[in-house]
């Protein structure tokens, strides 16, 4: 379907605020980027995405009516979308994240508007698990780019009370991913001399992945 201005038809979508019927107007800032995802007719180039991202220039009062947060969870806002791509604002408290997943089939790149963000990135092993490979603190302005194979984890690893704004631009919309959970070890066979694990959230072992997609 085709617009007035010639572009694919942009769905506007409303958040806990109101419905945004407009999201050029409703988010200035963003209205070169809108009309371009608007004008996709396929998946985009991630090294485009990253450089769009790279060149804004956006504050989180910018986007303040889809910076809307969770209780349980970081949320997923949704400011615009179309067939070929999702453009929302992510909202975090601390200790907020994602699951460790990949991107099979989509361009994925964010930016960071306020706060900073941790990104943990994973490669697999011959042996089915996953190994962690490097942090990374992501400043505002940070633009993290992934696609396909790429395997990480996104968190809020901030103080109590301080949040994170990041801007994410997915192409096409994700529909499913592969996650991956970190399995724990009982120790050695013929050996009871570990204790039993701590608290949530300290990483005991390797991670593999899961034997089914989940929906996001
Ligand atoms: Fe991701």
């Amino acid at each position: 379907m085709r617009s007035a201005t010639g572009s694919a038809k942009v769905k506007h979508r409303g958040n806990a605020t109101g419905p945004c019927p407009d999201p050029e107007r409703a988010y200035p800032v963003l209205g070169s980027l809108i009309r371009y995802l608007g004008s996709l007719k396929s998946r985009a180039d991630l090294g485009v995405l990253s450089k769009m991202l790279g060149g804004l220039r956006v504050t989180r009062a910018d986007i303040e009516p889809a910076c809307v947060f969770g209780v349980r969870g970081y949320r997923r806002n949704v400011i615009a979308s179309s067939e070929w791509f999702e453009l929302l604002a992510l909202c975090w408290r601390s200790g907020h994240c994602t699951p460790i997943h990949d991107h099979r089939g989509v361009s994925c790149a964010f930016r960071v508007v306020e706060g900073v963000g941790t990104e943990i990135r994973f490669a697999p092993t011959d042996s089915g698990l996953i190994c962690p490979t490097a942090s990374v603190r992501m400043e505002p302005g940070y633009v993290c780019a992934a696609q396909d194979a790429d395997i990480h984890q996104v968190a809020n690893m901030q103080s109590p009370g301080t949040d994170l704004v990041t801007l994410h631009i997915y192409s096409p919309r994700i529909r499913k991913m592969n996650t991956y959970a970190f399995v724990t070890s009982e120790g050695a066979e013929g050996c009871d001399s570990y204790k039993r694990p701590l608290s949530r959230g300290v990483i005991r072992a390797a991670a593999t992945r899961r034997p089914r997609a989940i929906r996001r």
